[in-house]
């Protein structure tokens, strides 16, 4: 005797329902148990945010049967690498300063559903992708399809704030997500005087001589990168500025400025960089006046002048507060 068509799958369908409804009865069981102890714990706040957060965290996860034929979970979308073996969880990706950034985010099975990127922190998240489209507006960012099932994300010119979490998400519920940490590799490059004491501002007196110098070290030890380039107020350097390359300790690449008599017109911004992205900046103060000069010196200097300051102050109060002791006890 044959089946009427279509009583098959039916029958079938019911029999998943009920499998799923009696293996989670005890979970349902649970949750409006978990439900109740919660409501007391909860009538003086009354969160129903933090209320549904705790049951979901407290629940045991959801049971589904294993079917022999139709595993439900092989139709869930997922990430998989280039060589087509599944994966989770993150990856790490370091690159370069001002390179393009190349973010793989393949996933299988997606049937119909959509794929996003995130930018992600600690405290916020802004949609950067969905689906073939850009939702930031900051152009150097992209999303290019590659067939057959790669949602990459592209950031041009990367800089040193690219660095960070980037989530490829499906939305599924609960949602898939792959979580790429971006490292950005940046020379450090600072400008140093004759102590190697950093520098932001730097008073001269006229006719006295300028020694500055720039350090460029590597953001990893096999990277190479170009000698230091000086310029003075974004242009190039006036011809009686002179410039030498020397190879410093380690990886240590150092490029020194010498002005040998300085003059009021060699004020100004003094920048060194290694490339567009990286780059440091000195504020040189020549004045003429003696007195001017005194005050100022450097910022180095001067800290510690107002620190010797106070340290005197202190002394001058502590040694009065001794002597008023000493006369209201003595007789
Ligand atoms: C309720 O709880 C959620 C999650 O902990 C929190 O973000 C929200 O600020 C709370 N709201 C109030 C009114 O306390
Ligand atoms: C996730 O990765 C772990 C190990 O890295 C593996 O044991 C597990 O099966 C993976 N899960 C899925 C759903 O691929
Ligand atoms: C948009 O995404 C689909 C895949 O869902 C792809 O086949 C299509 O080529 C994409 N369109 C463009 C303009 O990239
Ligand atoms: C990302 O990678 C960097 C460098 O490897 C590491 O210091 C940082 O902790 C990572 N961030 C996260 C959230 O894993
Ligand atoms: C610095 O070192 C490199 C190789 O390590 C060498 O080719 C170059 O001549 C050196 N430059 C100076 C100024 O010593
Ligand atoms: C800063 O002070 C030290 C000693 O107090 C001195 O040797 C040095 O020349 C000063 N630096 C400048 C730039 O005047």
């Amino acid at each position: 005797m044959s089946m009427r068509p279509g009583l098959g799958p039916k029958l079938f369908l019911v029999l998943v329902t009920t499998t799923i409804v009696i293996g989670n009865y005890q979970r349902h069981r649970e949750r409006t148990h978990l439900r109740e102890q919660l409501v007391n714990g909860h009538k003086i706040t009354r969160n129903v945010t933090r209320l549904q957060e705790e049951i979901i965290a407290n629940l045991p996860p959801l049971r589904i049967p294993r079917l022999r034929h139709h595993r439900v979970t092989d139709w869930d979308p997922y990430f998989e690498n280039a060589e087509g073996q599944g994966i989770n969880g993150s990856q790490n990706v370091a690159l370069h300063l001002g390179a393009t950034a190349l973010l793989d985010c393949r996933v299988a099975m997606l049937s119909g559903k959509k794929v996003m990127w995130l930018r992600r922190n600690a405290d916020w998240a802004s949609l950067l992708t969905l689906g073939n489209t850009t939702h930031i507006s900051d152009p150097r960012y992209s999303v290019s399809f590659q067939y057959p099932n790669n949602w990459r994300l592209a950031i041009a010119g990367v800089r040193r704030e690219d660095r960070g979490l980037y989530v490829c998400q499906v939305n599924t519920h609960p949602p898939r997500m792959l979580v790429t940490n971006v490292t950005v590799l940046a020379p450090d490059i600072r400008i140093v005087d004759e102590a190697r004491h950093e520098l932001r501002d730097r008073y001269y007196k006229t006719g006295s001589g300028i020694e500055l110098a720039c350090v460029a070290r590597p953001s990893c030890p096999d990277s190479r990168i170009p000698y230091p380039v000086w310029r003075k107020n974004g242009v190039t350097l006036p011809d009686h500025v002179n410039v030498y390359h020397i190879n410093g300790s380690n990886e240590d690449l150092v490029t020194k400025l010498y002005i040998d008599q300085a003059k009021k017109t060699d004020s100004g911004e003094y920048s060194c960089s290694v490339s567009q992205f990286s780059t440091a900046a000195v504020h040189i103060h020549v004045l003429n006046g003696e007195k001017q000069a005194a005050v100022h010196h450097d910022q180095w200097n001067a800290s510690r002048t107002n620190h010797e300051k106070l340290k005197n102050l202190y002394i001058t109060i502590v040694s009065l507060v001794f002597l008023q002791t000493w006369m209201i006890s003595s007789p």
